[in-house]
């Protein structure tokens, strides 16, 4: 069984032997690693349950959440494309999740769905796990800070207060409620007027080149690089051998942007940490336990490799 559908739900667990009691909702949802990825950590903590993936349809998120409450699930993930409806469908919201618009893990405690956003925080414990270093201390380029992903690791190198943080999407527009919200995050307690350390283009802004020769963080968040045959968001010579380049994308393991940023001397990291580390803390707020991050690694490694 790949996947369950709403309908389904009544019944799974009655008389399981491994009841399930998480879960992984999007639509689709098929192709979702959350079980590779949660499975084998359930396992290690013997917990005897199960990870099942849900496939929801969009306007019926919050009767999911109920439906599934019913039947016993403890927390589940959200997924393309339901972590706003999912945010509208809490009681209660941390303040990242609120932030970033967007919720990918739900606690229920007692009757209370409780919304956080483990995107943002598992960035910052990505870039510390491939580069050694903590997002704060970095000058910052986001690629593609229009979407999804773009958002919460925008949100969360503001939250940590990185010194100087550059926003690019290729529709600039997307950008401008963004700066808004997130300047006075790197404002409250500085005395820099507004836009000092955070910046918008679009990317065939000219001035992006030298923001970006500017940091030491390059982050692709478009969808760029998904498709073998795609070629780079960025031309190969603004990278140079100071940059440190992340790019979300985890399936290709190596983007033509990472091979370019390569062959240019830079140091280069995909997105499997960052689907790591999200789902670490996921579990983290459901068990209360540390999550067993090598069950996880080689949970994943298993699944990309098959
Ligand atoms: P999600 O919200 O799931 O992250 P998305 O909304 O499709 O996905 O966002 C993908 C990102 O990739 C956006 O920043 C998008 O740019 P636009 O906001 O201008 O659409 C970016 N993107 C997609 N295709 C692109 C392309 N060919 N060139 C540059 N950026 C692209």
């Amino acid at each position: 069984m790949t996947h369950y559908h709403l309908d389904d739900l009544s019944s799974i667990n009655t008389n399981a032997p491994k009841p399930a009691r998480f879960a992984v909702i999007g639509n689709p949802v098929a192709h979702s690693l959350s079980p590779q990825l949660h499975q084998p950590a359930l396992d290690a903590l013997e917990l005897n349950v199960r990870y099942i993936r849900v496939e929801v349809p969009e306007g019926r998120v919050a009767e999911a959440f109920e439906k599934m409450h019913e039947i016993g699930i403890q927390g589940i993930n959200v997924t393309v494309p339901h972590k706003l409806e999912a945010l509208d469908a809490c009681d209660e919201v941390g303040k990242g999740a609120r932030l970033m618009g967007a919720v990918n893990t739900i606690v229920f405690e007692g009757e209370k769905k409780v919304g956080f956003n483990t995107d943002g925080p598992g960035f910052v414990r990505a870039i510390r796990e491939d580069f050694g270093l903590d997002l704060g201390d970095l000058r910052i380029v986001i690629i593609g800070a229009g979407g999804g992903a773009g958002r919460a690791i925008a949100t969360q190198c503001c939250l940590e207060d990185c010194p100087q943080l550059t926003l690019a999407n290729r529709t600039v527009e997307k950008l401008t409620s963004m700066q808004t919200l997130l300047d006075p995050l790197l404002h409250g307690e500085k005395l820099e007027g507004p836009g000092d350390r955070l910046s918008i283009h679009s990317l065939d802004d000219p001035a992006l080149q030298e923001a970006i020769a500017n940091s030491e963080l390059i982050i692709n968040t478009t969808s760029v690089g998904l498709k073998q045959s795609d070629p780079s968001p960025l031309p190969s010579h603004w990278i140079e051998p100071h940059h440190l380049v992340y790019d979300t994308i985890y399936n290709p393991s190596c983007t033509r942007l990472l091979r370019d940023s390569q062959a240019q001397g830079a140091r280069i990291a995909n997105g499997i940490s960052l689907l790591l580390h999200q789902g670490a803390l996921s579990l983290e707020y459901w068990t209360n336990r540390d999550a067993p991050i090598d069950a996880m690694r080689q949970g994943l490694a298993e699944a990309i490799r098959a």
